[in-house]
């Protein structure tokens, strides 16, 4: 990644991944990642905010190399975790003088994930400035976005808040800041959706804490950066508000089509109620689709037929991620086929157990789906129209 600018004395010095397509080996990345890292350099020290991966830490020196930095005072460390910490030990050896500066959370987390001599870390603690001579630092601990060592960082001069993973966005771009707000909205939502979703309450705190900052710039660490920081800001109170949408997501899976008959017919049922509906195709989707839908979305259908008397495998893997991510659903529902018997039900209802959602009544069917059991699939679109609060009654 090229070095860059921010302000006077602020630089990106971060670098791009173009190429990763999965973080976490779980977390798709359509559009790769980007690990950022900047340089403040202050009249009298300088310190770099955040490391990088540690296959992209020759990149990081190069880009320091190439400003001519001779001498780091300090790395702050917003968050442990590796894609921004990988790089500390080589930074450590190649500054003897650098003093990681972080919360004692996060010495603690770091002591575990690399081997740093004691001497070699200085404790901040919350609200606590540090100041590099005409610049000031200050540290805003944020715990739980995602990890429990979070923090931000405020450089008060520029006003520039790096904010880590939170606000961020995988998304590898040569464009430093925002420059087409709408996919960058999207690519931050997907981010939120897999990351910080189900830390919708720290979230919010945190939110609440930076609302009396004056801020002129976003950094985080993934993702480009936020010069209209209140589009981010107002993204997030909107995420991880309590509001749902009219919005019905259904995760589905079909062995020989007779549960994929009655997707197709509870998706059409629940147009004409007005709800609108988002299907994922569990064998086909990008799970970061998934976790997007679930936003916002008031509902979640689970569609899958029975297999060895219980959920089909993919479903019970959506069922866990989407325990894991606790989104705001209000409503869940269960659908599918049968060939004998099983707890497809039942097994579901426990893997989601996160969930503080309103279990609607199950629409299970022996074999293919017929008669009556159409009947049911229309009774479970009205009921969730008017869970929904929707008003438009179909036609018929
Ligand atoms: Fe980008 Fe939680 O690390």
């Amino acid at each position: 990644m090229t070095v860059r600018e921010i302000k006077a004395g602020v630089h990106a010095v971060g670098t791009q991944d173009w190429d990763r397509r999965l973080f976490d080996e779980l977390i798709p990345l359509p559009e790769g990642t980007s690990y950022n890292s900047f340089l403040v350099s202050g009249s009298e020290k300088t310190a770099l905010i955040d490391g990088v991966d540690p296959t992209k830490e020759d990149e990081l020196i190069a880009n320091l190399r190439e400003l001519g930095v001779e001498n780091l005072d300090f790395l702050v460390s917003n968050h442990a975790e590796q894609d921004h910490s990988g790089a500390i030990p080589k930074i450590l050896g190649l500054y003897p003088n650098c003093i990681v500066v972080t919360n004692a959370k996060c010495v603690a987390a770091l002591k575990d994930l690399h081997d740093i001599a004691d001497d070699r870390f200085m404790e901040i603690a919350d609200g606590e400035t540090l100041s590099l001579g005409d610049k000031t630092l200050q540290f805003i601990l944020a715990p739980w976005v995602h990890w429990p060592e979070t923090m931000f960082t405020y450089v008060q001069e520029d006003k520039i808040l790096f904010t880590c993973d939170f606000l961020g966005a995988h998304l590898a771009a040569s464009n430093l800041f925002v420059t087409d707000a709408a996919p960058a909205r999207i690519a931050a939502k997907r981010y939120y959706a897999e990351i910080m979703m189900p830390f919708r309450n720290q979230v919010k705190k945190h939110l609440e804490k930076l609302a009396g900052l004056k801020i002129e710039i976003v950094a985080p660490s993934h993702g480009p950066l936020h010069d209209n920081p209140t589009a981010i800001l107002d993204a997030y109170a909107d995420w991880a508000g309590d509001d749902v949408k009219n919005e019905a997501v259904i995760a589905y899976v079909s062995m020989h089509g007779s549960t994929r008959r009655m997707v197709d017919y509870l998706i059409d049922a629940l147009i004409k109620k007005g709800v609108t509906v988002k299907p994922f195709n569990l064998t086909q989707t990008d799970l970061g689709e998934l976790a997007m839908g679930l936003v916002d979305a008031a509902t979640l259908i689970i569609a899958c037929p029975t297999v060895l008397a219980g959920p089909h495998p993919a479903a019970a893997y959506a069922a866990i991620l989407v325990n894991a991510l606790k989104p705001k659903t209000r409503f869940t529902a269960i659908v599918g086929s049968y060939g004998w018997g099983g707890r497809t039900v039942e097994q579901l209802t426990a893997m989601t157990g996160n969930l503080k959602a309103e279990p609607l009544d199950p629409v299970l069917v022996k074999g293919r789906p017929q008669g009556n059991d159409f009947d049911r699939l229309d009774q479970l679109a009205a009921k969730i129209a008017a869970k929904h609060g929707v008003e438009v009654s179909s036609p018929d």
